[in-house]
């Protein structure tokens, strides 16, 4: 067995515990109930990057979350690696549906049950180990710098401002991020792709109070049926999203591009079995990998109004309020769709009622070249440690500082992720593969070193 290997198999139980303690911190960045808990786990990846000897460790403040950034530059004429990564984690709800705790991580059939066990904290903190085992196997082959974040699952505000105003620190040759999914544990794949995003709130208002259905119902327009026939007026018969100008920077992909990416394996019953639907729909004229990848859509992430406890309370609510995002394909950009939705939406209302629509947070979409270094290292990585080369794809998720890496630093991304699909990031029972923690922990070693040779040209 290859050296590197024999090292992750001798340290396996240790680097399985460092992740359950640094799982057990709920570093929820959305609930400002968990602010000390996010911190705590900034402070737990400081101590972690102390012990690595790095030369420097420190964490920034922001008007936010800290951001934690270490480096070590071993020598200022090797390249330089530059990783990131984010250690908050979504919010674990609904928490009757786990099986075990959140965040009382535990490992059955082989893999590690936690909130954040694969976004991002299991797949960031493989990045450390790899430096762990470097370093015992000699000098480093690159310089090293971390930008690790506690703000990406809100929308990495501060992160942007940060990267603009340390360009100088930040400065790398490549940008190493796992916080994605290859297409299964024996076809691995590296994303060249990742959509963007425009997340909107509205609010429907009708009458100035709730009223008795009864008495009002039939002659006050209900704001919660309004909400419900603008919502279904943003899709037409065919799928497409019906907002004015939505479509016209959509990258159009060629055919061959096309039936390259379709090379990717699908098993279309596997994918609706897994998830007991007994059909898919979407946008005509695209197949199911592409209408979650290459093409835009609109989605509802929430709708309430009205009553909604238990048993039937007869009332003609006053408000009905919606969150509803768009991911988006090379070269929409988030600010002008966010634009479009709400000049559309503020059209479709009917004179009964007053709407408002507000911004939350956007996101560029980023497409990576496959001719980078970068991108050569990462495949010749996972050959070495998967024995396949892995095939390109584009993946439907965000990771909105990717563009952002590009247009600051001007540097190329490598999104090398170790993740499954199945992986119920977000959801109930996030989970974490054993062996793609521990394959993630022996590819990266070899990336660096890939790197290393092939810029020495
Ligand atoms: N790691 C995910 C993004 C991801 C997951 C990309 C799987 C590809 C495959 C990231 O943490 C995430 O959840 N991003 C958010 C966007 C953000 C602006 C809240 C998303 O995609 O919803
Ligand atoms: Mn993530
Ligand atoms: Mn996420």
């Amino acid at each position: 067995m290859n050296p590197t290997r024999s090292i992750v198999d001798e340290n396996k139980d240790r680097f399985l515990e460092e992740l359950i303690s640094f799982l057990k911190i709920p570093s929820i960045s959305a609930d400002s109930a968990y602010k000390e808990e996010v911190v705590r786990a900034a402070d737990w990846l400081m101590a972690q990057f102390n012990s690595l000897k790095m030369d420097k460790v420190e964490k920034f403040p922001t008007k936010g979350h800290p951001i934690v950034y270490a480096e070590k530059i071993v020598d200022p004429s090797l390249p330089t690696i530059l990783t990131y990564g984010h250690y908050d984690v979504q919010p674990p709800d609904p928490l009757d549906l786990w099986h075990s705790p959140p965040f009382e991580p535990v490992i059955k059939d082989e893999k590690i049950y936690a909130r954040g066990a694969c976004d991002d904290k299991g797949q960031l903190y493989m990045h450390l180990k790899a430096i762990e085992i470097l370093q015992r196997q000699g000098e480093l082959p690159c310089n090293v710098k971390f930008l690790i974040e506690g703000e990406e699952e809100i929308g990495s505000d501060n992160l942007e401002h940060f990267v603009q105003e340390h360009k100088e620190l930040l400065k790398a040759d490549i940008i190493l991020v796992s916080d994605t999914s290859m297409i299964a544990n024996d076809v691995p794949s590296i994303t060249v792709g990742l959509r963007g995003m425009s997340y909107m709130e509205v609010e429907v208002t009708g009458p100035n109070r709730d009223l008795h259905s009864g008495v009002y119902g039939g002659s006050i327009d209900n704001p919660i049926n309004i909400l419900c026939e603008m919502i279904a007026s943003l899709k037409d018969e065919n799928g497409a999203i019906t907002i004015p100008g939505f479509y016209d920077k959509v990258e159009e992909l060629s055919k061959t591009q096309r039936e390259f990416l379709a090379e990717r394996p699908f098993d279309r019953e596997a994918y609706m079995n897994d998830l007991e639907v007994d059909d898919l729909r979407g946008e005509s004229g695209y197949s199911p990998l592409e209408r979650a990848s290459i093409r835009p859509t609109l989605d509802v992430n929430g709708i309430w109004g009205g009553y909604i406890g238990e048993g039937a309370k007869t009332v003609l609510p006053s408000k009905a309020s919606a969150k509803i995002s768009m991911r988006l394909v090379p070269n929409q950009v988030s600010s002008e769709i966010t634009d479009l939705f709400t000049e559309h939406f503020l059209k479709l209302a009917p004179s009964t009622v007053k709407v408002k629509v507000r911004p939350h947070h956007g996101g560029e979409p980023a497409v990576v070249s496959t001719e980078s270094l970068g991108y050569q290292a990462a495949a010749k990585a996972m050959e070495d440690s998967f024995g396949k080369t892995p095939i390109p794809t584009r993946e439907g998720g965000s990771i909105p500082i990717v563009a952002l890496f590009q247009k600051e630093l001007g540097l190329d991304t490598v999104l090398m992720g170790f993740g499954l699909d199945s992986d119920a990031i977000h959801s109930p029972n996030e989970h974490y593969g054993v062996f793609n923690y521990l394959k993630g922990i022996e590819t990266i070693p070899y990336f660096h070193r890939h790197f290393a040779e092939l810029n020495k040209g």
